[in-house]
């Protein structure tokens, strides 16, 4: 089988997460959907971020749908089903993901599974380079920001709060492969990538790798900050390749979706297989018996732990990152001012 698909078909038991709130970002459609669909029938009560209310609703009441039908018939006793909430989730700019992440703070007193799904692809219709960086990086890290006083608090009764960072391979490939790789200024981040071969590719591998990198110094940091406050347990974060998903099929400009579905489904997994991968960092057992095992960790289809290049595991890279992303983050121009 290629692109490890094999691996990537495996299922594994989920905890009964009755009680329990998770936000999913991104999860309209594709992945992030399969993912609500699943943690609700863990029994979480799920916010489903999109940046559209009229499709984050639609996603709402057909999810709605689903999750009754699969309740209705599984074999063998489940939890009761959670509710599934719209949260409007625009990371196009650092201060609409600011505000989306307020916004949950107003409406929610605990967060006890964050899963950062959301993305802008390369090729994506009127994506630059530079806003794929943005939203990929900048937005996801600014919202994770906004939520982390909020997770530390359910840290306080959950010993076991997780954050998903939805990564993929890309990070290792391209411009992110570069073992010179910097991450010190704006320059960085936003490199001329008209210069490369695809630009829009190359932008969203530096988007992923800037993120993992983020998310290992954000862990060393979470780890610390329990250390001195004992009321709370440390959170956990782990970063997920979901394996070569097959979310584009039916929007391939052109060609009709009947045609070039069952094709592309020779070579890729379906976003529900995909979400189980997600939804193993969010609430599988295993994690929660050996949460060091994981924190931080890379996961690859197959529920395994892919091991750390000579970039991922440089902590002065991954300091650079976090330390270079809170600077520009505070000086990112306001909407209507020069864009970066
Ligand atoms: N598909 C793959 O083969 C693959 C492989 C490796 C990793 N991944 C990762 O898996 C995750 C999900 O990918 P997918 O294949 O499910 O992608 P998808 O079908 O394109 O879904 C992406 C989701 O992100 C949302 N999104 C895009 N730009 C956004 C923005 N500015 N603000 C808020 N939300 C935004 C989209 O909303 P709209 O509907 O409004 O556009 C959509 O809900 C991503 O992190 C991706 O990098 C995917």
């Amino acid at each position: 089988m290629i692109f490890g698909r094999k691996d990537a078909l495996k299922s594994k038991e989920l905890i009964d997460i009755t009680g329990k709130v998770a936000f999913v970002t991104g999860a309209n459609r594709g992945i992030g959907y399969m993912t609500v669909k699943r943690l609700a029938l863990q029994g979480a009560t799920v916010y489903l971020g999109c940046r559209d209310e009229t499709r984050g609703l639609e996603a709402v009441a057909a999810l709605e749908r689903e999750v009754a039908d699969a309740y209705a018939t599984a074999s063998s006793p489940q939890p009761v089903p959670g509710k599934i909430v719209y949260h409007h989730c625009d990371l196009s700019r650092p201060e609409l993901a600011k505000d989306c992440g307020d916004k949950f703070l107003e409406r929610e007193s605990r967060l006890d599974v964050l899963v950062n799904n959301a993305a802008a692809l390369p090729g994506g219709p009127g994506i630059s380079p530079h806003d794929v960086v943005t939203i990929n990086h900048f937005g996801t890290f600014q919202l994770t920001e906004v939520l982390l006083p909020l997770l530390t608090k359910t840290s306080q009764t959950n010993t076991d709060v997780r954050i998903v960072m939805v990564s993929t391979n890309g990070h290792r490939m391209g411009r992110a492969s570069d073992r010179n790789i910097r991450f010190r200024t704006r320059e960085d981040y936003f490199a001329d990538y008209h210069k490369d071969l695809i630009p829009p590719w190359q932008a969203y591998c530096v988007s992923k790798l800037a993120l993992f990198l983020a998310t290992k110094a954000l862990q060393r940091r979470l780890l610390s900050a329990s250390s001195s406050e004992p009321a709370t347990h440390p959170i956990t974060c782990i970063s997920v390749h979901p394996g070569a998903v097959n979310t584009f099929s039916n929007r391939v400009p052109y060609l009709p979706g009947w045609l070039i579905t069952p094709i592309v489904n020779l070579f890729f997994i379906s976003p529900d297989a995909a979400a189980r991968s997600l939804c193993y960092a969010a609430a599988s057992p295993e994690v929660a018996e050996d949460k060091e095992k994981f924190r931080g960790a890379y996961l690859v289809p197959g529920f395994k732990i892919d091991p750390d290049t000579d970039i991922t595991k440089n902590e002065t890279l991954q300091d650079e990152v976090w330390e270079s992303t809170v600077e520009i983050l505070k000086a990112w121009p306001e909407a209507g001012q020069v864009a970066p």
